[in-house]
């Protein structure tokens, strides 16, 4: 596949939206039918790839997880025709052998999310006809996931190849007894944006991959500090540069690949799992 059919939507959570990433970037508004994403677009190339760039939380951290407008977010992405979503998310340890500074691959989620439009095709006469039940084993895009994965092992950075993401609402963290069941359930990590974020990407045919950067150990370990806003804001700012690292490696090796087939899959199974009105 030639470079100009890929086009890579970058989703940067808190502390990582950096538009110097970018060459000749450049911002676009776009307004969809679920209203406006978190912030302008800023379009342009990475390694002579065509990217955009999207805070998700708005430039300047201005938007709780609970309102971000997750549905404007990757319809816009969508709209100016990205094929792949990379994104990075701030996340809590849930088990011992995730340390702050490592970053997980993850391949599964546990939706503890309460507020959320997780769906397109909510019936409105401007959203996509039907309703769609979209199977939810696979939610992320596992050739995507394979890319990050082996870039981040090539630049020795300390990386989980797969894990499962609990998304809770939030603004607030877990309470200890709620941490100490997340981690008996086996999840690995914990943040608030998981949800719905990949199930929208999925409902569009997009292949998402996301780097999940541990910065605590959220609060069922009871010889670790509690999670704080300081401990998380202080991990991602002095590890964010390796995800970034890890993004910009991955982003020529996805363009050397040929995405024809996954992208036509990928729509057809949203296709195949919607089912139309009739009489
Ligand atoms: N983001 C970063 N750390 C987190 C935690 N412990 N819980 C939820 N979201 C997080």
């Amino acid at each position: 596949m030639s470079t100009d059919k890929v086009k890579i939507g970058i989703i940067g959570g808190s502390g990582l939206s950096n538009p110097e990433i970018l060459k000749n970037g450049y911002e676009v508004s776009v307004d969809t039918p679920y209203g406006k994403p978190s912030d302008a677009l800023i379009c342009g190339e990475i390694e002579g790839v065509a990217c955009v760039l999207l805070s998700r939380h708005g430039r300047g951290h201005k938007i709780n997880p609970t309102n971000v407008n997750y549905r404007a977010n990757l319809w816009a992405l969508h709209q100016v025709g990205c094929t792949h979503l990379l994104v990075t998310t701030a996340c809590g340890s849930l088990q011992p052998d995730m340390h702050p500074a490592d970053i997980v691959v993850i391949d599964q989620f546990i939706d503890r999310t309460q507020k959320r439009q997780q769906t397109f095709f909510d019936g409105e006469p401007t959203s996509p006809p039907g309703i769609c039940h979209l199977p939810m084993a696979e939610p992320f895009c596992p050739r995507t996931r394979k890319i990050l994965y082996n870039c981040a092992k090539e630049l020795s950075i300390s990386c989980h190849e797969k894990g499962t993401m609990l998304t809770i609402e939030g603004p607030r963290f877990s309470s200890r007894a709620e941490s100490k069941l997340w981690n008996s359930w086996g999840a690995h990590c914990i943040n608030m944006t998981t949800v719905p974020e990949v199930i929208l990407a999925k409902e569009l045919g997009l292949c998402y991959a996301a780097l999940a950067l541990v910065t605590d150990y959220d609060s069922w370990k009871d010889d670790e500090e509690a999670v704080n806003v300081e401990n998380v804001m202080k991990t991602f700012q002095t590890n964010a540069a390796n995800a970034t690292a890890v993004i910009l490696r991955a982003i020529p090796q996805i363009v050397k690949e040929d995405w024809a087939a996954t992208i036509e899959e990928n729509k057809k199974f949203v296709k195949m799992n919607t089912l139309l009105p009739h009489s």
